[in-house]
Formats: C-alpha cells, sequence, structure tokens
C-alpha cells in the first residue's frame, strides 16, 4: 500500500465532476487500500477520489471500524434535518456547521462489482453526503450562507501557504495533534 498525496482547496480536480466506473480492476482496488490508509494516516472517516488526484466516482468510508467502498453511489432516499460539524481533508483547519438530510439511504456498486444499498443516519448520512458531493465536485463550502462561507475562506486564507501546488503530504502519527476537533469531522 502507498499513501496518496491529498489534494487541497484551489486544485481544480476538485471541482470536476467524476467518472462512472464500468469495470472494477486489480488497479481499483489497489486504490481503494491506498484511499483507505491515507485516511487513516490523515485521522478522516471519508475521502473520494478526487481528494487523491483522481476522476473515478469512488469514495471510501469507515466508521466505527465499519468499512464501506462505494462506487458510483447515489442518493436515492433522504429524510429530516440535521445540522453538523463538518471538516474536510481538503480544507485542513476549517470547520463550519452543515445543513444536511438527517438519514439517507444511496445506492452503489462495491469492490465485487454487485450492486447493494446503505442506510445511514447522522454521521454516516453526513459522511455519505459530503463524499457523493466531492463525486459531483462540491464541497461543504458551497452549503453555508455567505457569511459563513466568508469566515471559513478567512481561516484558509491562513492555512493555505502550507500546501504548496495544493498538495498535502500526510504524515502518519503527525496529524491533528493539538486539532480540538474529533475525527468525526474530518471527512
Ligand atoms: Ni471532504
Amino acid at each position: 500500500m502507498s499513501l496518496l498525496p491529498i489534494r487541497v482547496l484551489g486544485d481544480p480536480i476538485l471541482r470536476k465532476e467524476t467518472v462512472p466506473v464500468r469495470e472494477v480492476t486489480p488497479e481499483l482496488r489497489q486504490l481503494a487500500l491506498d484511499m483507505f490508509e491515507t485516511m487513516h494516516a490523515a485521522k478522516g472517516i471519508g475521502l473520494a477520489a478526487p481528494q487523491v488526484g483522481r476522476s473515478e466516482r469512488m469514495t471510501v468510508i469507515e466508521i466505527e471500524g465499519h468499512q464501506l467502498v462505494l462506487l458510483n453511489p447515489e442518493v436515492i432516499e433522504r429524510a429530516g434535518k440535521v445540522t453538523w460539524e463538518e471538516g474536510c481533508l481538503s480544507i485542513p483547519e476549517v470547520y463550519a456547521k452543515v445543513d444536511r438530510a438527517k438519514t439517507v439511504t444511496v445506492r452503489a456498486m462495491d469492490l465485487d462489482g454487485k450492486e447493494f444499498e446503505v442506510a445511514g443516519d447522522e454521521l454516516l448520512a453526513v459522511c455519505l453526503q459530503h463524499e457523493i458531493d466531492h463525486l459531483d465536485g462540491k464541497l461543504f463550502l458551497d452549503r453555508l450562507s455567505l457569511l459563513k462561507r466568508r469566515a471559513a475562506m478567512k481561516t484558509w486564507d491562513e492555512e493555505k501557504d502550507q500546501y504548496p501546488n495544493f498538495i498535502r503530504i500526510v504524515v502518519p502519527g503527525q496529524e491533528s495533534g493539538d486539532d480540538p476537533h474529533g475525527d468525526d469531522e474530518r471527512i
């Protein structure tokens, strides 16, 4: 396995629509493993392919030891409303409260090429919606009011110079040491 560089806000790939996966190849399976490893090192719970510079419509999620690989995921049901403090591995140190559906059902394909459905509530629902947004070229910042987005961008302006060429190199064991936010907010 290998750690992948994470693309941060400003890299155009984060704004591109992804391409549906037609076939599960050994290379794609390897990518999933590398994405899990990268996500663990960055202490996050979700990571989408564009965040590691790829265009596949694919995301990985791990919550409380439960791993999910979702190919071509789409939300087929949503209900309720929840407000969650979200961060993103591609916008380090920036957090804001985002309104989302409280429960969602998502249909996707797994690494065996089989279709499945997953229903999520609260954190899992938020994570699924956040990752599917990534696959559509959207970021949580887009869902904030103008005022909140301005405040978030002000924080980012102080952070972004640490990431030349919009690349974040994750060092295992050195991430988020003094970050007061919980792992369940980096998605
Ligand atoms: Ni994210």
